[in-house]
């Protein structure tokens, strides 16, 4: 079976990799087995075409990640916030980055009011970001405009959620960072877009209701 052949060449695959890095840096898993020490820390999408390392053009260590359907960050989801509060309070990361991309399976699904079992609570976080902004949403005459346009501003609410949650405050009034970014990748030309999203702007907006800095 042609499944069973590409299984196997995986691990070939991993040998020639293995090689590869140490001949270009003989110290090269030495030094990335004692520590990690990223500047980043990704929040993107599951799918198999968006890597993370890959789109940055980031070596192994230089980034933490986080991949979940549709790049949501949701309040209840203890594998995210764990992730955020890691790269946080224990790597110090600089920037913490969600990622969305166009053509998102999660971001379509969420667009078509129907059932999908088992999903239907992860999309409902999608879906309530589309209640949100109904309007600006509905004036889009063309689906596959709106449908961009809901990737885009899906990446923007959760950055706010990134941006909600204690450590993240404490740590940027502390210390200066992290600093939250949203950018779209688009599959059709390999490109990155930066939402450039006001920061410090939406911080400070944020904490009018959603101020965690105080108390404990
Ligand atoms: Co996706």
């Amino acid at each position: 079976m042609h499944i069973d052949k590409s299984y196997q060449e995986i691990f070939v695959a991993n040998k020639k990799w293995v090689e590869r890095k140490n001949n270009e840096n003989p110290d090269f898993f030495s030094h990335l087995a004692t520590e990690q020490n990223p500047d980043y820390l990704y929040i993107g999408c599951s799918d198999s075409r968006v890597h993370a390392n890959e789109i940055m053009g980031l070596e192994p260590g230089q980034v933490f990640v986080h991949r979940n359907i549709a790049n949501m960050v949701v309040n209840t989801d203890l594998n995210a916030l764990s992730v955020i509060n890691y790269g946080v309070e224990y790597l110090s990361v600089k920037y913490i980055i969600v990622c969305g991309h166009y053509n998102c399976g999660g971001i379509k699904a969420a667009m078509q009011p129907r059932d999908m079992g088992i999903l239907n609570p992860w999309l409902r976080n999608v879906r309530d970001v589309y209640r949100l902004h109904e309007k600006e949403l509905d004036a889009i005459e063309d689906p596959s405009d709106r449908y961009n346009r809901l990737v885009e501003i899906n990446v923007y609410e959760q950055c706010l959620n990134v941006i909600k949650t204690a450590e993240v405050q404490k740590s940027y009034l502390e210390k200066g960072y992290p600093r939250v970014a949203g950018w779209v990748y688009d599959l059709n030309e390999g490109v990155l877009i930066d939402l450039k999203i006001d920061f410090e702007k939406e911080l400070n907006r944020i904490r009018k209701i959603y101020d965690l800095t105080k108390g404990k």
